[in-house]
Formats: C-alpha cells, sequence, structure tokens
C-alpha cells in the first residue's frame, strides 16, 4: 500500500467527469487499498479516486463504522434533509454549508464486481453524496448554500 498524493485546489481537473470501472483486478484493489490508507492519513472521512488523480468511479468511505468501498456507486432513492458543514481533503481549510438528503440507498458494486445495496443516513449519507458527486466532477463548493468564514469553522 502507499499514500497517494491529492489533487488540491485544482478545480479544472477535480470538474472532470469519472468514467465507469469496467475491470476488477489486481491493479484496481492496489487503487482501493491506497486511497483508503490516503483517506486515513489525512484524517478524513472520504476519498474518491479523482481526488487522487484516477478519473474511474471508485470511492472509499469510512465515517467510523468501518472502510465501504463503492465501484460505480448509484445512488437509487433518497429521502429527508439534512444542512450542516462540508469540508473536503482537496480544499484543507474551506468549509462549506451543504444540504444533503438525510438517507439515501446505494447500488454499486464491490472490489470483485459482485452488486451490492446498502442504505446511509446522517453523516454516512452526507459522506456517500459527497463522493458520488466528485466522480461526476461537483466539489462540495459548487453545491454549498454558503461557504463558512474562518471563525465559524470548528
Ligand atoms: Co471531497
Amino acid at each position: 500500500m502507499a499514500i497517494r498524493n491529492i489533487i488540491q485546489f485544482d478545480d479544472a481537473f477535480l470538474s472532470k467527469k469519472s468514467r465507469d470501472v469496467v475491470v476488477f483486478d489486481k491493479r484496481l484493489w492496489q487503487l482501493l487499498d491506497d486511497m483508503a490508507q490516503t483517506m486515513y492519513a489525512a484524517e478524513g472521512v472520504g476519498l474518491a479516486a479523482p481526488q487522487v488523480g484516477i478519473l474511474r468511479k471508485a470511492v472509499v468511505i469510512d465515517v467510523g463504522d468501518g472502510l465501504v468501498e463503492l465501484i460505480n456507486p448509484v445512488i437509487t432513492e433518497k429521502e429527508g434533509v439534512q444542512v450542516g458543514a462540508e469540508g473536503c481533503l482537496s480544499y484543507p481549510g474551506e468549509s462549506g454549508l451543504v444540504e444533503r438528503p438525510f438517507m439515501v440507498k446505494v447500488s454499486a458494486y464491490d472490489r470483485n464486481g459482485k452488486r451490492i445495496t446498502l442504505t446511509a443516513e446522517a453523516l454516512f449519507a452526507r459522506a456517500v453524496c459527497h463522493e458520488i458527486d466528485h466522480l461526476n466532477g461537483v466539489v462540495f463548493k459548487n453545491v454549498a448554500q454558503r461557504m463558512l468564514a474562518p471563525d465559524e469553522i470548528k
């Protein structure tokens, strides 16, 4: 495993759309392992492949309940609303108020290409939406109600 470089403040690159993963091989597993290590090293709760320069639909998330890997994730249902502060490892020091669904259901694949579904709520749902946005070239600043001033950030 290796810590990869996180692309920071590069709006042009981070607005690119990622493509589906079509081959579930050792190279994908290496990417996922590296992404998890990179996320933990940076003390983040989620990381999308484009943030390490790979325009493929792969994300890792850990909001404290263990590592979740999602390949080609699609939100199939959403319910409720939550508004809260959100940041991003690609924009350290910045935070914005973002409205997200309180609950999302997701269809995706695991690292072996097996179809999986999951239900996420609260912070987990927020992280899922944030990371899937990355795959579509959307960063939290694009969808924030407003950015927070430095003295508003905990
Ligand atoms: Co992010």
